[in-house]
C-alpha cells in the first residue's frame, strides 16, 4: 500500500487546544456541581460538543431541559473561544509544520477531520488553512467519532480509497473512527490508551520518519 493521503485531527494533534477544551469543560462541570477528571477528559477527546455536555450532565442528579442544555453548551463554547482568542502559529505542536511541508513536497493530499465546529477559525488563527486540500464540516457529519463518517467524508472528498489513507489522532474515539474507516491509524499520546492504533508516538515530531517507513515498505 502506498499511502498518499494524510487526514489529521486538529485538537491535540495539530495544536494543543485539547488543554483549552479541558479547562472550559472543567469550568462547566464546576458550574453544574459535578466533578471532571483527567480520565473524563480522555473519554471526551474527539467527542462532539452536545455529546460531551450530556456526558457531564449525566453525573448530576438534576435533569436539564433542552433549553438549559443549549445554554450550557453556548456557555462552554464562549469560554473556549475566549481561551483560544490569542492563538497563533507559535502554538502548532512540535513537528507539525515540518510534516506539512514534507507531505506537500512528497505530493500527498492533506485533509482535516475535526469534530470541532471551531476548526475553521482555529486553522485560520494558526495560519495553516491553506495547507488542507479539504476540511470536513463537523456540522454536516451525521455520526460523530468513534463512527468512521468524518474520516470517510474526507477520503471521499480527496478521491482517496480509505486503504490509501492514514489518519492521525490523539483521541481514543478518533483512533476507533480511523480503524472503522479501514485506514491506518497513527496515535499521538499514550500507547496504553491508544492501543487500537497501528503506531503511537508521543508527539507529531516522529511523523515524517513514520511516513518514510510506510513509503519504503509499500
Ligand atoms: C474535538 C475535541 O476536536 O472537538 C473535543 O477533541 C471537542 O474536546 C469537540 O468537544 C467539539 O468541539 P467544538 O469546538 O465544536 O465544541
Ligand atoms: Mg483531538
Amino acid at each position: 500500500m502506498t499511502p498518499k493521503t494524510c487526514i489529521f485531527d486538529l485538537d491535540g494533534v495539530v495544536v494543543d487546544t485539547a488543554k483549552y477544551h479541558f479547562q472550559a469543560w472543567r469550568r462547566l462541570a464546576e458550574f453544574v456541581g459535578v466533578a471532571f477528571t483527567h480520565e473524563d477528559n480522555d473519554n471526551l477527546k474527539g467527542v462532539g460538543r452536545m455529546e460531551s455536555l450530556d456526558y457531564i450532565l449525566a453525573k448530576s442528579p438534576r435533569l436539564f431541559s433542552n433549553k438549559e442544555r443549549l445554554a450550557l453548551a453556548d456557555q462552554k463554547n464562549d469560554d473556549y473561544k475566549e481561551l483560544i482568542k490569542g492563538i497563533n502559529a507559535a502554538e502548532l505542536l512540535p513537528g507539525v509544520s515540518d510534516t506539512f511541508t514534507w507531505l506537500r513536497e512528497e505530493g500527498w493530499k492533506i485533509g482535516l477531520a475535526s469534530a470541532s465546529r471551531n476548526a475553521p477559525q482555529v486553522i485560520k488563527s494558526l495560519g495553516v488553512e491553506g495547507v488542507f486540500d479539504y476540511v470536513a464540516d463537523a456540522g454536516k457529519i451525521l455520526n460523530g467519532k468513534p463512527a468512521p463518517d468524518i474520516f470517510l467524508d474526507v477520503a471521499r472528498a480527496l478521491n482517496s480509497a480509505p486503504t490509501d489513507a492514514i489518519g492521525v489522532e490523539d483521541a481514543v474515539a478518533g483512533v476507533t473512527a480511523i480503524k472503522a474507516a479501514g485506514m491506518i491509524a497513527v496515535g499521538i499520546g499514550d500507547p496504553a490508551l491508544l492501543h487500537e492504533a497501528d503506531v503511537v508516538m508521543p508527539t507529531p515530531e516522529g511523523l515524517i520518519e513514520c511516513f518514510k517507513l510506510m513509503q519504503a515498505k509499500a
